[in-house]
């Protein structure tokens, strides 16, 4: 293959590349239920990205009861493919990523008690904060998504206030998707095309599984970045880690 047609084929396959970023805070919990260091959770990093995943994200909680600050702090030097690091912007968060400089931080809104995230921003009513928190982060040279619903107002918010990608919260896809996945897909279509014209890059998140993770990919394929956890590590159980990252990135392929 010519120099230049290797370059073309790279920037076609990068073009629809769908990076992989596993979601590690499971593992975390695991660790924490006996207060040792089995599973040890910065091996497993460095075992997924092994495995394929081309990212690792992490969700420090101000209660550490999943991935503690101090986890992120050791990671840092060990991740090898992009780091991101989701959560709340409260300040101890933006401190703690200022310092860390991931690849991408993801906002999230959830209280800092929540189980797990179960919301987008309304980026109308928290536009100035966004914008703030956002604008910090940025200076940072760290790249910057927030987690959005499909509602068109709120991706037209996310456009305002500067983040450089939207994260769409794909629990109600999830949900959906064994009834009827034409009707499940098509508001993440309508968000996906309406970012797209508004300059946003798109990843998604939440509830993303074997069962309907090539769907989504099929009907949205420039989306950059899937983050999953939940699903993957319980299938992990049954077919371990190594062949179930690869498992997921086979769902991504064309
Ligand atoms: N994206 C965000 C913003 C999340 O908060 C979570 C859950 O921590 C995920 C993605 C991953 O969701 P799941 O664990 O259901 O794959």
């Amino acid at each position: 293959m010519t120099g230049f047609n290797r370059l073309k084929e790279n920037f076609h396959t990068e073009g629809k590349l769908t990076k992989l970023s596993v979601n590690i805070n499971k593992i975390a919990t695991l660790r924490n239920a006996r207060g040792g260091n089995v599973p040890d959770v910065q091996k497993v990093a460095v075992d997924c990205e092994h495995f394929g995943a081309q990212g690792i994200t992490v969700h420090p909680r101000p209660d550490e009861r999943h991935i503690r600050y101090s986890d992120v702090e050791l990671l840092k030097p060990l991740v090898s493919t992009e780091f991101n690091i989701e959560g709340y912007p409260s300040p101890s968060f933006i401190e703690l990523v200022a310092r860390i400089k991931p690849h991408q931080v993801t906002l999230v809104p959830d209280p800092p008690e929540a189980i797990t995230s179960s919301a987008g921003w309304d980026t109308i009513e928290h536009h100035d904060f966004l914008v703030d928190v956002i604008k910090t982060f940025q200076s940072h040279g760290i790249r910057t998504s927030i987690f959005v619903g499909t509602e068109a107002g709120f991706i037209e918010g996310a456009a305002k206030v500067g983040c450089n990608r939207v994260e769409l919260y794909t629990e109600p896809y999830a949900t959906s998707y064994p009834v009827d996945r034409a009707s499940a897909i098509k508001p993440f279509v309508d968000a996906a095309v309406r970012a797209r014209d508004l300059g946003l890059e798109l990843n998604a998140g939440h509830d993303l599984s074997l069962e309907n993770l090539r769907y989504m990919k099929e009907q949205i394929p420039w989306l950059k970045e899937v983050s999953i956890g939940h699903a993957l590590i319980a299938d992990a159980l049954y077919y371990g880690l190594q062949n179930t990252i690869q498992m997921y990135l086979r769902q991504l392929r064309d």
